[in-house]
């Protein structure tokens, strides 16, 4: 099937998974909303980042179901499918590089095995469209330049690898069988409801309570910022859009180091560096540097729009105004695993000012 053919196609019924974590949950509303026709299945398996008050506000949308269970499973997966989908976007995954260096079982259950049991499914019912969600860090560390769709994969971590394997699955399948999948890498990405293991919530979660946030190394690491919903729509747009057996990188050109990050998360709050920053040995094999090109996602007709100091303050805002979704996130497994990855005593770094040279 060409691109300009299925620009013809409408999708009726998709299947979602992990769409009760971040972004998956940002997508299910956005296809609802943009898409008023559409069924959406939602398959998760409610694991410590999925959480049902993401998508609360669905409850009575006749459009909506909700499944759970895990990618992983055949039978849960062919019953989820039902009497058939025209599309799957696979979000289910396990997604912290820390947790995936302490222990990468469940990343690999999930992330390889899983994505290969959504794989076949697929061909089995002959699914039109099957997009892989996928990351830029499977690019590995990229000290200058751009990674590009056709660089070859060098992932550095744990989590990474796994993404990296399924991408070669994903795209193994288009090959053996000429499978019509896509595969979307996207770079770092923020906004509500974003689970408050990752940077910037961690970091306006901890401000808000007056507690130190934990800077790992020297904070110089480069990373690219996308609004949520901007990562949502050019998902939407690539599923839509995009030519079978291609990969889209979906970044926000937007290069910050962790310090540049830190020092506006302080200012917004109102908190010192002198007195809040705390920082902390090293990610082990810690990626210096991400950059993608999006040149083949912009030629497909997306871009993100989301001016970054306002998806920012918009994210900042969100988190002091929800404190009842996030507080309770805080305490339990998560502050034990807090506990246990952060018990290193501080590193002394040089001071920087935390632009990017
Ligand atoms: O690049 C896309 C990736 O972005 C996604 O594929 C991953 O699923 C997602 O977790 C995210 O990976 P990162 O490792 O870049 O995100 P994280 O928020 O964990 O870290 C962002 C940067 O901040 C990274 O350089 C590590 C640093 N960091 C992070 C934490 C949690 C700190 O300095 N201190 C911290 O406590």
């Amino acid at each position: 099937m060409t691109s300009g053919a299925w620009a013809h196609a409408r999708i009726e019924r998709c299947l979602v998974t992990g769409g009760l974590g971040f972004i998956g949950s940002h997508f299910i509303r956005l296809l609802l909303r943009e898409r008023p026709d559409i069924e959406v299945i939602n398959l998760d398996a409610m694991t410590y980042a999925g959480n049902p008050l993401n998508l609360h506000d669905l409850e009575d949308d006749s459009r909506y179901r909700f499944v759970h269970g895990n990618i992983a499973d055949r039978t849960v997966v062919r019953a989820a499918i039902g009497a058939g989908v025209d599309a799957i976007v696979n979000f289910a995954a396990e997604s912290h590089v820390d947790r995936s260096l302490r222990d990468a079982t469940a990343f690999c259950a999930t992330n390889v095995c899983g994505t290969q049991v959504l794989l076949d499914a697929a061909r089995e019912y002959r699914v039109q469209r099957f997009l892989q969600v996928s990351t830029d860090e499977v690019y590995g560390d990229i000290p200058e330049g751009e990674s590009t769709e056709d660089d070859p994969l060098r992932p550095r971590s744990p989590y990474s690898a796994s993404k990296a394997a399924a991408d070669l699955l994903a795209l193994a399948h288009y090959e053996s069988y000429d499978a019509p999948v896509l595969i979307t890498r996207g770079s770092n990405t923020y906004g509500p409801y974003q689970y408050p293991e990752k940077l910037i919530p961690l970091f306006v979660t901890n401000l808000i309570d007056d507690q130190l946030v934990p800077v790992y190394g020297d904070g110089m690491q480069v990373r690219d910022w996308l609004y949520v919903e901007d990562h949502a729509r050019g998902i939407l747009h690539v599923l839509e859009h995009g030519e079978p057996g291609n990969v889209y990188n979906l970044g926000g050109n937007n290069p910050r180091t962790n310090l540049d990050i830190t020092h506006m998360l302080l200012k917004a709050c109102g908190r010192s560096p002198l007195t809040h920053v705390h920082h902390v040995g090293d990610r082990p094999g810690h990626d210096r540097r991400y950059a993608m090109n999006t040149e083949k996602a912009r030629a497909l007709g997306w871009e993100p729009g989301m001016p970054f100091v306002a998806g920012l303050h918009r994210t900042i805002d969100w988190y002091k105004a929800n404190e009842r979704w996030w507080r309770p996130l805080k305490s339990g497994d998560f502050a034990e695993y807090y506990a246990l990855q952060y018990q290193a005593a501080p590193v002394k770094v040089p001071i920087t000012t935390g632009g990017i040279a």
